[in-house]
């Protein structure tokens, strides 16, 4: 299916660039120059000489993206290894994905889907987020046209409070196990699993770019705000917050769907000869060849696919109750089973009747 070629190692010359600071989609630089940020992404690819994107040879390092945060090594310690190994998934697989959208049916369903809508919102002006109106195209969609930095901005804001839910859900269900000196079913490492994933959007997106100063800030606030909002809430009502997330992982597929749509229509050339970061090349298991800026879209829509799955079934569950079923074991294995993998996704999630 790819072609297979040589491309020449990659040199890091970015490391000169000075430290940067980006507010919306301008990059403003400590000495007081200004540069817009797409010749940024440019500089940093002019090693490439080739032009085709895909490799054959692993030997040397291929990334052409700079450390902002490099791997701690001390004396006697190489690196640290993750217990939470991330399932392989084929192209065939994530290429199958698509948006979906499950239908509301209760009040705590309508309340779910009406916080996401205004968050996205929110984000949607946080990040200078904007798409065409269906229907327009010529110079209508031009001026919606969003830029590498502007997709980063958003996809780095995105992916800081991604990794919120599945932390709060997962403490909230650690506490109660200990203090109710309950069993808990398997829902814990699941929630935790989540969180690490969605770290691991966020670390990746990081080597890629460094957020600015303004992005920081929003970060933080977001954080606080979310974090306490996301851990009062879930004391009330943990079948309305499993929702909530399902909803908003609806919206993830759909970003990273219109990111694939952009990439594969040369409307965001920056990122045509990039290269995923060797972080996301280990953590997925990226084969040769399939390591390109593409590739590394169609695994997080993967993730986020999961992640819509997971949650819209585990709000359809009875929460005191129910064993979780992604870590169950079940009697009749015949019958096509929720896994953690990509080979069996349902956009709407699994009903109770299915699976307990
Ligand atoms: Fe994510
Ligand atoms: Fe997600």
């Amino acid at each position: 299916m790819y072609s297979v070629t040589t491309t020449a190692p990659l040199r890091l010359t970015v490391t000169a660039i000075p430290k940067t600071v980006y507010v919306g989609s301008l990059c403003v630089l400590a000495g007081g120059q200004h540069y817009s940020t797409l010749p940024s992404i440019k500089a940093r690819q002019s090693p490439f000489t080739s032009t085709n994107r895909r490799s054959i040879s692993s030997a040397s390092p291929k990334s052409a993206i700079k450390e902002f945060f490099p791997k701690v090594e001390t004396k006697q310690i190489i690196e640290t290894e993750t217990s939470w190994q991330h399932p392989v998934y084929t192209e065939e697989q994530m290429r199958s994905i698509h948006t979906e959208h499950r239908q509301v049916r209760t009040w705590s369903d309508r309340f779910a889907l009406s916080m996401v809508q205004g968050l996205r919102w929110g984000m949607d002006f946080v990040t200078g987020y904007r798409h065409a109106p269906k229907g327009q195209d010529g110079k209508a969609v031009e001026k919606f046209k969003m830029s590498e930095r502007q997709w980063l901005n958003r996809i780095l804001f995105l992916e800081s409070v991604a990794g919120v839910p599945g932390m709060v859900a997962g403490m909230l269900r650690h506490l109660r196990s200990l203090r109710t000196m309950r069993r808990d079913n398997g829902w814990i490492e699941t929630l935790l699993e989540e969180a690490y994933n969605e770290r691991m959007h966020l670390l990746t997106f990081m080597k890629i770019a460094e957020p600015g100063l303004f992005m920081r800030m929003m970060v933080l606030g977001a954080q606080g705000v979310y974090f306490n909002g996301l851990f009062f809430a879930y004391l009330i009502s943990p079948r309305t917050c499993h929702r909530f997330v399902g909803y908003l992982e609806e919206e993830a597929v759909l970003t990273y769907t219109r990111i694939i749509e952009e990439i594969e229509a040369g409307n965001l050339p920056g990122w045509e000869k990039l290269e995923a970061p060797e972080i996301a090349v280990k953590y997925w298991k990226m084969p040769e060849g399939n390591r390109s800026m593409l590739d590394l879209m169609l695994y997080v829509r993967a993730d986020e696919a999961k992640h819509r799955e997971v949650n819209h079934t585990l709000g359809n569950l009875n929460q005191r109750e129910d064993p979780n079923p992604y870590t169950a074991v079940f009697r009749n294995s015949e019958k096509p089973r929720p896994s953690k993998g990509a080979d069996l996704m349902r956009p709407t999630g699994w009903e109770r009747e299915e699976v307990i």
